[in-house]
């Protein structure tokens, strides 16, 4: 630590101190007898333990503007309001998870995502499939956003209008808040998004906005002419070129512009504002308060701008979430964080953390593992993993094969430049590939957001449709379809195994295909995202017990990779070690589990491959060894033989 550092450090806590000490009477007069004094003192346990590291990050943010206390004392007052207002269900769930803060590493974690329109209709829906999620072992949930929303287009729920008012075709707050307790009776964590880049042009601080009231202006990033923005977007890639260049909508209303990442109705918060900050809390611990146990931050990688910067992954960004995870572990310690950034690799890998995201989608993963499907070739896959897998302990992946965004090859040119490739090249191939073009390849897919200006583009299509069902069933081909279930359940596979909590989107374990049909819906049409968010097929479900058909037998095959998972102690808490096979098609990994540890082994090719015994036993494997996966016995002599996109789980004695 240099000089400055400590003496800022030094500083920093002499200050803290300060202001705690002046805030803590003020809060306790307030608010004290408002509760039992027992749970009070806990309280103010954990906000004495949590206040430094919200000072440090509120003050780097805020610390210059004259009003800086009185915004920390608002933010403060909200979070005991809010904390107060906690159910006694959650607050008891405060304290067991206090008491086993890193519950989610658990083996028992797995989990699926859906709409809850297109899966179950509405809330109430949903309530009823509770059993269905059960029977597959799922513990988390995630239900994208389902509050208020413009009409039409809103972007699949993104473009929120009320963080406190559920859609009412949904079902009510109320309703949502039960849906909670009724999964956490099932041993399922709600996730639910915390939308806090943007609000939607219909929330009541962007109508505010719009009728011209200053104070709400600067709830937004809005200037009155062009200059700005140009300055801005002269070092900013777009993000939705679909729907509007660069990063602005101009408001004929206002006769201004309004920063606007995504789509022209999302409005970017300023967090420049305190206010912001703070009404965001209240929304944030509000949503805390009816049950979610994991909040997925969404699109944290555009938080903050600067100008001259691509404005994305800034340090501020970092801070706005560490602050709001103070907060959180103050006033609603059950809730962890789980960070969804879909940038570079190493932008990734900084949101995690305990004291920011705990959680974090693996995108790196998600891609290579479309990559070496395409490609055949696992090298790039295991690099990557071998340089990024590892994060802070206590933190978690969560590994997906498909979400409901686009596939965007988020991997880093040099992995692709280390194995003589050119990135530039090699992308345009897997968006060949992956939209059918490449001669010979078996996805069906469909581009997401082409850009003919930068050659650019991303994926949309279902996991069926992108390993070859789609092409398979179409042509009559049961070769292709076997190949493809193979596939399928070879992604599945790895995500459940490799180390952190496997995230199904509830569809893909019967091979759900794309659904054409939503060019038709005029508030879908030209999002192609919706081709891989069909409704869910309950027909294919009645199917899924019958191994007779392909959704049973894909979902039974995941079912039995679920049990694997769930009942076998090399994959709760065991570190992840990445090996080289020998054999550029077959990816490998060990977890090791103090006592006991297996090798995990897949074959990326529709061919046949053998691995050298003589290689395996210096792994630390014996020449006869159980495979789990297919439950039997296998003894490698020579070599090792794997079928096409096999997936072997190996014990290992140690
Ligand atoms: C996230 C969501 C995506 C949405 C965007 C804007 O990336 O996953 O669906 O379009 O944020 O909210
Ligand atoms: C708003 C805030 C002020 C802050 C400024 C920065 O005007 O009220 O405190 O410094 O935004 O954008």
């Amino acid at each position: 630590m240099s000089l400055n550092t400590r003496m800022n450090s030094f500083w920093l806590s002499k200050e803290s101190n300060a202001s705690l000490r002046r805030l803590l009477p003020r809060l306790e007069a307030k608010y004290k007898d408002k509760t039992d004094h027992a749970e009070w003192d806990m309280y103010m346990g954990r906000l004495k333990r949590h206040f430094p590291r919200l000072f440090e990050h509120l003050h780097a943010l805020y610390g210059t503007d004259y009003d800086f206390f009185y915004y920390l004392e608002n933010t403060l007052s909200s979070a005991t309001e809010m904390w107060l207002a906690r159910p006694p269900e959650l607050k008891a769930l405060d304290a067991m998870r206090e008491a086993d803060p890193h519950w989610y590493l658990s083996h028992r974690m797995v989990g699926a995502m859906c709409y809850v329109d297109l899966f179950a209709d509405d809330i109430e829906g949903l309530r009823k499939h509770i059993p269905y999620l059960s029977e597959m072992g799922i513990t988390y949930l995630h239900l994208m956003p389902l509050f208020k929303v413009p009409q039409g287009d809103n972007d699949g729920g993104y473009a929120i209008s009320s963080y406190r008012e559920v859609n009412s075709s949904l079902g009510s707050m109320e309703a949502l808040a039960e849906l909670a307790s009724e999964l956490r009776d099932h041993g399922i964590s709600l996730v639910l998004d915390f939308v806090f880049n943007h609000t939607s042009d219909e929330h009541e601080w962007a109508k505010k906005a719009l009728a011209g009231d200053e104070e709400y202006q600067e709830f937004y990033r809005i200037f009155p002419n062009r200059e700005m923005p140009d300055a801005y977007e002269s070092s900013m890639h777009e993000v939705f070129p679909d729907d509007h260049p660069g990063a602005f909508t101009y408001s004929n209303r206002m006769k201004k512009w309004v920063w606007t990442t995504f789509n022209n109705f999302q409005w970017d918060l300023n967090y420049e504002n305190p206010a912001v900050f703070n009404h965001m809390t209240e929304e944030m611990l509000f949503l805390a308060n009816q049950g979610v146990e994991i909040l997925r931050l969404d699109a944290v990688a555009f938080l903050w701008k600067r100008l001259g910067t691509n404005s994305q992954n800034l340090p501020e960004a970092h801070r706005i979430i560490q602050a709001f995870n103070a907060i959180a572990s103050i006033a609603a310690p059950a809730m962890v964080f789980k960070s969804e950034a879909i940038v570079h690799p190493d932008e990734v890998n900084k949101y995690i953390g305990l004291e920011e995201c705990p959680l974090s989608y693996n995108p790196q993963l998600m891609a290579l593992l479309w990559d070496a499907l395409a490609t055949r070739d696992v090298r790039i896959l295991k690099r990557a993993m071998e340089h990024r897998f590892k994060i802070p302990n206590g933190c978690a992946w969560v590994n997906y094969v498909r979400c409901h965004d686009d596939i965007g090859w988020v991997f880093t040119n040099e992995d692709i430049e280390a194995m003589g490739l050119d990135a530039k090249q090699h992308r345009r191939f897997l968006n060949q590939f992956y939209t059918g073009r490449f001669e010979g390849s078996f996805a069906r897919g469909a581009p997401f957001q082409e850009n003919p200006l930068t050659g650019d583009a991303r994926i949309s299509g279902t996991c069926a449709s992108l390993t070859g069902l789609e092409k398979g069933v179409a042509a009559n081909d049961q070769t292709e379809v076997d190949l493809a279930i193979r596939r399928i359940l070879l992604l599945h596979g790895i995500i459940m195994m490799i180390g952190g909590i496997p995230l199904i989107y509830l569809g893909d374990e019967l091979g759900m295909l794309n659904d054409y049909d939503y060019d038709k819906d005029p508030a879908k049409t030209g999002d192609s995202r919706w081709l891989h968010r069909p409704h869910f097929d309950w027909k294919g479900a009645e199917q899924r017990h019958d191994t007779n058909t392909v959704a049973g037998r894909i979902y039974k095959g995941l079912l039995r990779m679920i049990q694997l998972r769930q009942q076998n102690l090399a994959f709760t808490r065991a570190e992840t070690e990445f090996t080289d096979t020998g054999n550029p098609h077959v990816f490998g990994f060990f977890r090791n589990h103090d006592q006991y540890s297996v090798l995990v082994l897949g074959n990326f090719s529709e061919k046949e491959q053998s691995l050298d015994a003589r290689r395996l036993r210096h792994m630390g494997m014996r020449k006869t060894m159980v495979d789990l996966h297919a439950g039997r016995t296998l003894t490698a002599t020579q070599e090792l033989i794997m079928e096409p996109y096999q997936l072997m789980v190996l014990t290992r004695a140690v």
